[in-house]
């Protein structure tokens, strides 16, 4: 009894705060036998938990096979490895115009867009619409006229809404990120908005989105802007001058490729 508690003080003070390991133990398993289970799992994308490796393997799988954006789009609907899809009404896939210019990627769905199936269509969709058409750009092409001259493709990095809104994980992140680049490899878009840290974490693996936007960043050899979330700018009047020249340095690019 001293020699275990000695040994579990040894344990405290390497560091060990958690009594469980990686991975399931047999706790009523005949302990005179070796016991085979107890291996030290690196952690890493390789070794990944099988059932979450499996997921992101299927995933690209599908995505790969999707040859347009209908096909992507069924191929959401069929994936059943996603636990956010359980707890969410709808799949929110995209809106605007397949052949726009740019293409916006926002977080995840929220309640409203839960609820209709579309993107950013509640309080922080109709700021990005305002923001949009600030320098010419619509998500309805029927729209486009003397002022509105481009047209906008809006999707997020996680088509169903995460319970109450919390950031989705790193798994459901990777989970979807195979759908996500075959998508933007299906729209070719000319430029590329990342709106938000979960965006920029899952496109140019890195956050902080404060010191990252306004600089213009590479996802597959397409121009990316980062920009702060409309959600976050209506919380936040301040940020909207630095979201105005981000903005404008998007239109001056979008006017030197065209
Ligand atoms: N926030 C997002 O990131 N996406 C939406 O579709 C709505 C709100």
């Amino acid at each position: 009894m001293k020699d275990a508690l000695e040994l579990l003080k040894w344990q405290l003070e390497l560091g060990v705060d958690e009594n469980v390991g990686n991975i399931p133990l047999n706790r009523f398993s005949d302990h005179s036998q070796p016991n085979e289970v107890e291996i030290e799992i690196p952690v890493s994308t390789q070794q990944k938990m099988p059932k979450i490796r499996s997921a992101i393997d299927e995933a690209e799988s599908r995505a790969k096979q999707s040859q347009t954006l209908g096909q992507l789009k069924a191929s959401l609907e069929n994936y059943e490895f996603c636990d956010l899809k359980k707890g969410s009404r709808n799949l929110v896939f995209s809106s605007g115009d397949p052949d726009a210019e740019v293409m916006i990627i926002g977080e995840a769905p929220g309640r409203e867009e839960d609820i209709q199936g579309a993107p950013f269509v509640g309080r922080a969709g109709r700021l990005l619409d305002k923001m949009l058409k600030s320098i010419g750009l619509t998500r309805d092409k029927d729209k486009l006229n003397d002022s509105l001259i481009n047209t906008a493709y809006i999707c997020n990095v996680i088509p169903w809404r995460p319970p109450h809104n919390r950031d989705p994980n790193t798994d459901e992140i990777e989970m979807m990120l195979p759908f996500l680049k075959r998508h933007i490899s299906l729209i070719e878009p000319k430029i590329i908005v990342a709106l938000g840290n979960i965006s920029c974490r899952a496109l140019i693996g890195q956050t902080g989105i404060t010191k990252l936007r306004g600089n213009w960043f590479d996802f597959d050899k397409i121009p990316l802007m980062p920009m702060c979330h409309p959600a976050y700018l209506l919380r936040n009047n301040f940020a909207k001058k630095d979201a105005w020249s981000d903005l404008l340095k998007i239109k001056s690019k979008l006017e030197d490729m065209s």
